[in-house]
C-alpha cells in the first residue's frame, strides 16, 4: 500500500526548504497547501477570494476549504504512490480527515524556537520563476536573480505573530497525536539548512518509510 509523509513545524521552520530534497529522495510530490492557496489567491478563484483575508492576517483558512483542496489534489495521477504533505494537516479535524483517506508512514517535525522564526520569515525571498526559497542572510540568492525576487504578503512581523499564535493553539497539539501513533520524527531545525537536511536524509534512508 502506498504511504505518505507529513512535513510538520511552525511557520518558517524550513519545511519548504527541506521539501525539495525529501521529494527527490522519496519520489513523492510535494503538496503545499500554502502554495496552492497562494496560487488560488493570485488567480482570484472562489477559493482564493475566500482564503485571502485569513492568509493576510495570519489565521488558518477554514478546514472545509482546505480538505476540499486536498481531496481534489489527491485525485491527480502523481499522487497515486503517496505524497509529501507540507503545511497540512494543521488542525486535529484536518488530521482526522486525512487519516481516513491515506496512510501516513512518517511525520517529520522540524522544531525551531519562536525567537528564531521572525528573522527567518522577514528575511525570506521567493523566486516567482523557479519557486526557490532564499533568505537574505542564511541562504542568499545569486546576484543575477536578485531583482526578480518577491516577498510574500504575509511575511511581515505582525502577521508572523498571528501565524505563530495559530500554530501553538491549533497545530502544535498534533505532534503529540502523531507521537502517540509512533510515527513522529523530531529534528532540531535550529541549525544550518545543510545540517537539518542531513538528519532528515539519514532518517529517510534508515527507516525506509517510502
Ligand atoms: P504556508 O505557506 O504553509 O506557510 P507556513 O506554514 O507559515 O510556512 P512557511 O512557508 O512560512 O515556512 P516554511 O516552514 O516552509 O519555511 P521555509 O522553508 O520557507 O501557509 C501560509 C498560510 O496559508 C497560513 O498562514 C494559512 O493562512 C494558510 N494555510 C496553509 N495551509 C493551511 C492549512 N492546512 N490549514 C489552514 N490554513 C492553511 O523557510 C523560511 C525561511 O527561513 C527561508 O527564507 C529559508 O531560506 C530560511 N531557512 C530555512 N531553513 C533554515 C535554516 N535551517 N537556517 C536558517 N534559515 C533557514
Amino acid at each position: 500500500m502506498s504511504t505518505s509523509i507529513i512535513l510538520f513545524g511552525p511557520p518558517g521552520a524550513g519545511k519548504g526548504t527541506q521539501a525539495v530534497k525529501i521529494s527527490e529522495i522519496t519520489g513523492k510530490p510535494q503538496i503545499s497547501t500554502g502554495e496552492m492557496l497562494r496560487k488560488s489567491v493570485s488567480e482570484k478563484t472562489d477559493l482564493g477570494i475566500k482564503a485571502q483575508s485569513y492568509m493576510e492576517s495570519g489565521l488558518l483558512v477554514p478546514d472545509e476549504l482546505i480538505i476540499q483542496l486536498i481531496l481534489e489534489r489527491l485525485k491527480e495521477k502523481d499522487a497515486v504512490n503517496g505524497v509529501l504533505f507540507d503545511g497540512f494537516p494543521r488542525t486535529l479535524n484536518q488530521a482526522e480527515e486525512l487519516s481516513s483517506i491515506v496512510k501516513i508512514s512518517a511525520v517529520i517535525s522540524i522544531e525551531v524556537p519562536d525567537e528564531e522564526i521572525v528573522g527567518r520569515i522577514v528575511g525570506r525571498r521567493m523566486d516567482p520563476v523557479t519557486g526557490d526559497i532564499y533568505h537574505v542572510d542564511y541562504n542568499p540568492p545569486p546576484n543575477e536573480i536578485e531583482d526578480r525576487l518577491i516577498q510574500r504578503k504575509d511575511d511581515n512581523e505582525d502577521t508572523v505573530r498571528n501565524r505563530l499564535a495559530a500554530y501553538h493553539k491549533q497545530t502544535s497539539p498534533l505532534s503529540k497525536w502523531y507521537s502517540e501513533q509512533g510515527i513522529l520524527f523530531a529534528v532540531d531545525g535550529n541549525r544550518t539548512i545543510e545540517e537539518v537536511g542531513r538528519d532528515v536524509e539519514n532518517f529517510l534512508l534508515k527507516k525506509e518509510v517510502f
